[in-house]
């Protein structure tokens, strides 16, 4: 018998009735806030607000606000605040406020804002920036920093890190070196990317750590940890560690003196 008809004669393969999804139209004037589950055409001269769940479209001359959880397409002439969380494409000739923790494929020629804001970012005076807008070291560093996150071993937690860190040492020579989280069926065990990439430089002679890449595919605008942070001051406390979660995405740039205030360091002993 047919598992899903329950027809007892029927034994082939049923094909899905084709579901139309359906779409609000936001018209001129209007205003909307889409729930989870709804799919949204904000067309000129409507304004809609996007939260968790909902999908959408933001057309010439619309306007609105996507939240965490939302994802948006803005297509040119729409002006659309993205917010910690939300996924967005900006098409050319679109403008996206991107706050931190957002994340946005910028398709080319779309204006992107990017903004840090106090309530959503935590860490006073990190600044925010993009993938293309990072210097060419700096995006090396990231691209390092993603190839040996295919190396990390996380069969408990699957959340792959990468590390790359830039360092000097003390002839003043600089080298790339890079890091995964390696973890251990004892979970205590478990060393972050940043410190496999730390202690892989340290061992070579390289300890001053100039800059610090950091992605991880699974948490946008995520910052390393606390024993990490106290692992990168020991080397470097002016360095500047670079977060991101795609290469499209919004970077979010911190000195780790910036991650650690006040910190206890080699000077403390
Ligand atoms: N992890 C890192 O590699 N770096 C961090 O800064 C935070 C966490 C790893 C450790 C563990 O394997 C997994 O992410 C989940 O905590």
């Amino acid at each position: 018998m047919c598992t899903q008809c329950k027809n007892p004669r029927h034994k082939g393969q049923h094909t899905a009735p084709e579901q139309k999804p359906k779409v609000h139209i936001v018209r001129r004037g209007k205003s909307y806030t889409a729930g989870d589950g709804d799919i949204f055409r904000a067309q000129a001269g409507s304004t809609v607000v996007a939260q968790k769940g909902s999908t959408g479209v933001y057309l010439d001359g619309s306007t609105g606000v996507a939240y965490e959880g939302s994802t948006f397409t803005a297509e040119a002439g729409s002006v659309v605040h993205a917010k910690y969380g939300s996924i967005g494409r900006a098409r050319k000739g679109s403008t996206v406020i991107a706050n931190y923790g957002s994340v946005l494929q910028n398709d080319g020629g779309a204006k992107i804002i990017m903004r840090a804001d106090e309530e959503e970012h935590k860490v006073p005076g990190a600044m925010v920036s993009s993938y293309s807008a990072l210097d060419a070291m700096e995006r090396s560093l990231v691209d390092h920093a993603w190839e040996i996150s295919k190396q990390a071993y996380c069969p408990y937690s699957k959340f792959p890190v990468g590390a790359a860190i830039l360092a000097e040492n003390a002839a003043g020579e600089r080298r790339i070196f890079v890091g995964c989280n390696i973890e251990n069926a004892s979970y205590g065990g478990t060393v972050c990317a940043e410190r496999t990439a730390a202690f892989e430089a340290v061992k070579n002679g390289f300890r001053k750590f100039l800059t610090i890449a950091v992605v991880c595919a699974k948490s946008p605008g995520g910052s390393p940890c606390g024993f990490c942070r106290q692992v990168l001051r020991e080397f470097g406390l002016n360095a500047t560690v670079l977060n991101i979660f795609n290469t499209e995405s919004v970077v979010v740039k911190w000195t780790v003196d910036q991650l650690l205030p006040d910190s206890f360091g080699p000077d403390s002993l």
